[in-house]
């Protein structure tokens, strides 16, 4: 196959990228997009302050941009995030207690609702974890310890349709803190019947040129749990052919492994543009990267 999409779906797996809205215009970055792939992520417009600014006045304008792009084309849409510790609305950023508590519930189930059987997964909770494997301290933890589980069983009655996901970074080497930490969860939740589908490894990879250690255990660990995974937020310092060969590699040889999101489609996209993490290069050129990762897609 000659897109990523494609070639990622001779194994049944997808290649997503996240979309900025106000990159649709430019037609370089959205001919790109809309070739290669065939998953899509927005990278901000379905957060928190963008879907609640004012408590209980929901706007699903830009949200609703980027999924209309990507439904008119073919393609499926993962919705990220319903609760995290960044990207609050102010008037959230300033709760706390059952005040809190309960806005997060009414905001899972009002965005929930607008979506409703209309995307593949959501990413319930994004980053809750320390990097030592606890809880990280934020005004929804301030809630009570339970409000992980809470998240997850009001997604999972506002819209039975949609796979629900924890997402995190740093839960890609085995032998860390923090992933021990997720996998404890997990753990817990499929045990005690909390609804969770799948985990979604975010794979910001920083240095070096080989892969966190033991990357595909994470992977296939998680998986035998009872969850999908996922590598949800690609990007690697300079693009290393190696790391992003390596990545993908790792996720074919996982069959639960459904599918590779890169956090944008040019370097000139990305929240850390100056490091050139990205698979198209400034001008939309195909870079090395692009090159090994469909290599790998194709060979499997
Ligand atoms: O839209 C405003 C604009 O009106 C304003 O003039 C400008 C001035 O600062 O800010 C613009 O908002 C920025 C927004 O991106 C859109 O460009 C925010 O400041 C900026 O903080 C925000 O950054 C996003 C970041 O999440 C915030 O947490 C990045 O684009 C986005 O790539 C990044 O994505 C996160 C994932 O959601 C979770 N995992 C980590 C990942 C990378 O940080």
């Amino acid at each position: 196959a000659t897109t990523l999409g494609a070639a990622a779906a001779q194994s049944g797996r997808y290649f997503g990228t996240a979309i900025a809205g106000g990159r649709l215009n430019d037609s370089t970055y959205s001919t790109i997009a809309g070739r290669e792939f065939n998953m899509i992520t927005a990278e901000n417009e379905m957060k928190p302050d963008a879907t609640e600014p004012n408590q209980n006045q929901f706007n699903f304008s830009a949200g609703d941009q980027i999924y209309n792009w990507a439904t008119q084309r073919g393609l499926k849409v993962r919705g990220h995030t319903l609760a995290w510790h960044a990207q609050q609305p102010p008037w959230m950023e300033r709760m706390s207690g059952s005040a809190l508590r309960s806005a997060m519930i009414n905001h899972i189930n009002g965005v929930m609702a607008h979506y409703k059987g209309k995307l593949a997964a959501w990413d319930v909770v994004n980053e809750a974890f320390n990097e030592d494997g606890s809880r990280r301290q934020s005004n929804l933890q301030g809630t009570g310890n339970d409000w992980i589980e809470v998240a997850f069983r009001t997604a999972r009655a506002a819209d039975p349709s949609t796979k629900l996901c924890y997402n995190d970074y740093n839960i890609e080497n085995w032998s860390y803190g923090k992933t021990q930490g997720v996998y404890r969860m997990i753990q817990d939740f499929k045990s005690r019947g909390v609804p969770i589908d799948c985990v979604g490894l975010q794979t910001h990879f920083t240095g070096g040129s080989s892969l966190p250690s033991n990357f595909q255990t994470t992977l296939s660990s998680f998986a035998a749990l009872g969850v999908d995974v996922a590598l949800t937020e690609v990007d690697v310092t300079n693009a290393s052919t190696t790391q992003y060969a390596g990545l993908t590699q790792a996720c074919l040889n996982v069959p639960r492994c459904i599918g590779i999101t890169v956090w944008g489609v040019r370097d000139s996209d990305s929240w850390r543009s100056n490091e050139n993490p990205l698979l198209f290069d400034g001008g939309g050129n195909k870079k090395a990267a692009y090159t090994s990762v469909l290599n790998a897609l194709n060979a499997a």
